[in-house]
């Protein structure tokens, strides 16, 4: 039988001290697949070493590629060229990532040979038709289910894809990125316009890979004219894991953290521009550019936070941060109200009804919406929380019990893994009351 986690947290405590929490995920996941198709020795530095990006990794090692590591955070890439993956000899295992998943079936679109991609429970039942439906425009041969979900069956069309000139209906990096990739691949220009600004880790690598991309406001254009040469990248800490560690300061008084090495990559900062909003002290310090993207340490200390209407510009700037503002907004002092977010409920689980189920337990008084949620401030109590296997879920709700009145016990936490391996030591650390049971 599989083990299952359970996080028990005791109520209160105080945040202090300063640290680096682990890798960007979106950027670790990037480093592997074009250091994979580039000439030479790639070197990553930071790598997150969690279930996410390993199962990027593994994935190219499936396809014959030699990579090093991880070792502390260092990959080496042996690099095998944009024509020399091979044929994998059994289905590519996704796990819980819809990165991988995503970002592969642009890749694996064009290349000479078939492979099938498959993932967990939660993969298995996300929408894959949002990059399968764009991709047969561009003469992809790619079967889901008849839901438009995985196993996804992916015959290599080498040399027969057709480049298109495609307008997102929603605000997504991972089909952008999954049409870049299979444009490195098509005859003629591949362009992406997207609806609002989505991150753009895959451009900014690809021009720190030296493969030519353009960019002209909300258009990102590529063709198979380029060669990707291998380079160093060091992945900085990513926001999202940061993220629970500010809010968590941000509610709990006495706090005062230093968050070290921080990817401040200007679409990922939704999350702080959105707290300082509801009042939180928030400083970006020591400010520098490490291999093409941002990146700074945060100070964040203590202050009391009040009600707001979340910008609705703001929302795919802060996409996987919702879980834990959801808690900052049940600290703070009046409503706080998100719409425009139904992308929420596609995520690893339905982040919108899960969330409110949680806050119910403790007493919040928290409305889902279609589209968002209603939440307003107050005092909780403790409870049983089920994460549904969703990563941010259980890391978030371990933050709510900063400020409940209860323990909060938090079930089905394995993957917490997928994203941030070490959280609960980490936060134990920090000044939360955790432990870890695994039965
Ligand atoms: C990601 C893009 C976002 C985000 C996900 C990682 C990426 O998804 O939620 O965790 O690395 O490109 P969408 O593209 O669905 O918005």
């Amino acid at each position: 039988m599989s083990k299952s986690t359970t996080f028990k947290v005791q109520p209160g405590g105080v945040l202090r001290g300063e640290f680096r929490v682990p890798g960007d995920k979106s950027i670790s996941h990037r480093s592997i697949m074009l250091g994979s198709l580039a000439e030479g020795v790639t070197h990553v530095t930071g790598f997150l070493e969690a279930e996410d990006a390993l199962a990027t990794l593994q994935a190219f090692r499936d396809m014959g590629v030699n990579i090093e590591g991880p070792v502390n955070g260092s990959v080496t890439i042996h690099g095998v060229g944009k024509h020399g993956l091979k044929a994998p000899k059994a289905d590519l295992y996704l796990g819980n990532s819809g990165t991988s998943m995503r970002l592969l079936s642009g890749l694996l679109a064009g290349q000479a040979f078939d492979s099938v991609l498959t993932g967990d429970k939660s993969l298995s039942g996300r929408p894959m038709k949002r990059v399968t439906a764009p991709l047969a425009e561009m003469g992809a041969d790619i079967k889901t289910t008849e839901q438009g979900t995985a196993p996804l069956r992916i015959f290599g069309r080498a040399g027969q894809l057709n480049g298109i000139d495609y307008i997102m209906p929603i605000a997504s990096a991972q089909v952008k990125s999954c049409l870049l990739l299979a444009g490195m691949y098509a005859q003629g220009e591949t362009s992406v316009t997207e609806p609002a600004p989505t991150r753009d880790h895959t451009e900014r690598m690809l021009a720190g890979f030296a493969y030519p991309v353009k960019s002209q406001h909300s258009k990102v254009s590529i063709t198979a004219a380029g060669q990707l040469k291998a380079t160093e990248i060091d992945v900085p800490s990513d926001i999202s894991s940061a993220a629970f560690f500010l809010v968590g300061a941000s509610i709990a008084p006495g706090s005062d953290l230093l968050l070290k090495h921080v990817g401040i990559n200007p679409t990922r900062t939704g999350i702080i521009d959105i707290l300082r909003l509801m009042g939180a002290n928030i400083e970006v310090l020591n400010q520098r550019e490490v291999g093409g993207e941002p990146v700074a340490d945060l100070h964040v200390v203590y202050s009391p936070l009040k009600g707001i209407d979340i910008p609705e510009a703001l929302v795919p700037l802060a996409i996987d941060e919702f879980p834990v503002l959801f808690v900052a907004a049940a600290c703070a002092e009046g409503q706080t109200r998100l719409t425009g977010a139904e992308e929420l409920r596609v995520k690893e689980s339905d982040r919108i009804q899960v969330m409110a189920d949680g806050l119910l337990i403790l007493g919040v008084d928290a409305v889902p919406t279609a589209d968002g949620m209603v939440i307003q401030g107050g005092a909780f109590g403790g409870g049983d929380i089920v994460s549904h296997g969703d990563h941010r879920i259980a890391m978030s709700f371990s933050i709510a019990a900063l400020r409940a009145n209860g323990p909060i016990s938090i079930h089905d936490c394995e993957n917490v893994n997928t994203s941030f391996p070490g959280f609960t030591q980490l936060a134990k650390n920090a000044g939360l009351d955790i432990v870890e049971e695994i039965v």
